[in-house]
């Protein structure tokens, strides 16, 4: 495995690949992002992992600054599974103040842009470099950020991107949260409350397997049941699959999303329902 600091290294050691799988990530990785690389390791002869917390993707007040930043162990968990680790700087991913970007669709002010303003501009924004850099035939993104992999399902379509996305599914901990860098910031009596989360979107999804059509009032229930534990929540949402719309009567493909705040952490889920 080599680990590759620049862009003309990059681009040099990727030359003659001819089927490169790709994970982007921004490090700390856990075991979602270990089973991301394991998929891509089945779908390429070249697997690529680049590690950059990415600062136009953080809003000014979040946690740029703090976000955990692990290159050694990430290193040493991709020895065997990764080809190339890409880490730039900040500075080799932005050689002059980033000017040009990606506009994303009007989703990307739903949901999580509604309280990230910019988030998947910054996202939409260097994933296309990122793509540009290392030039994969197959992507690979987790489930677990619903709404950007929508969204860069849109631009690769829109932009004629000649990559393929592959979604995997959402890794848990044995009592249902999400794995996510994130989840480090919760304190050890949080860590135990945020099993809630996902088993409010247990119950959101088994409502609707069973027949429930009161979309709101089923969102409106979510938000009551975590704020009376303490949450603050942003948003409950039922959404389609199909481009995270709201759904029209009858249709089959959901998918229930949440963002809320435990004590300082921000935490997101989703959980697919097919009816
Ligand atoms: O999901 C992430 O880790 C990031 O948003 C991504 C896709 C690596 C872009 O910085």
């Amino acid at each position: 495995m080599q680990t590759i600091k620049t862009v003309a290294e990059l681009r040099a050691r990727l030359a003659n690949e001819k089927s490169v799988a790709f994970v982007p990530t921004m490090g700390n990785l856990h075991e979602g992002h270990i089973e991301l690389v394991r998929m891509a390791r089945e779908r390429g002869s070249c697997v690529v992992v680049s590690i950059f917390v990415n600062p136009i993707q953080f809003g000014p007040n979040e946690d740029f600054d703090k976000y955990p930043r692990t290159l050694e162990a990430d290193c040493a968990k991709l020895q065997g599974l990764a080809d190339v680790v890409f880490s730039p700087s900040v500075d080799e991913m932005y050689p002059e103040q980033q000017t040009l970007f990606v506009e994303p669709p009007p989703i990307a002010t739903e949901l999580c842009g509604a309280f990230r303003p910019g988030h998947f501009r910054g996202v939409a924004t260097v994933v296309l470099k990122l793509f540009n850099l290392v030039q994969p035939q197959v992507a690979i993104f987790g489930k677990k950020d619903y709404q950007q992999l929508a969204i860069i399902r849109q631009m690769v379509i829109q932009f004629n991107l000649p990559v393929e996305i592959v979604g995997a599914e959402t890794a848990r901990a044995t009592d249902g949260l999400a794995l996510s860098s994130r989840n480090q910031y919760l304190s050890a009596q949080e860590r135990t409350e945020a099993v809630f989360l996902s088993q409010t979107l247990i119950s959101v999804k088994n409502a609707l397997a069973a027949g429930e059509v009161g979309f709101a009032k089923l969102e409106q229930e979510a938000v009551a049941a975590l704020a009376k534990t303490g949450w603050q929540v942003e948003y409950v949402a039922i959404r389609s699959q199909d481009g995270l719309c709201v759904p029209e009567p009858g249709e089959r493909k959901l998918v229930v999303l949440v963002a809320a705040r435990l004590g300082k952490t921000r935490l997101i889920d989703n959980l697919e329902v097919c009816l």
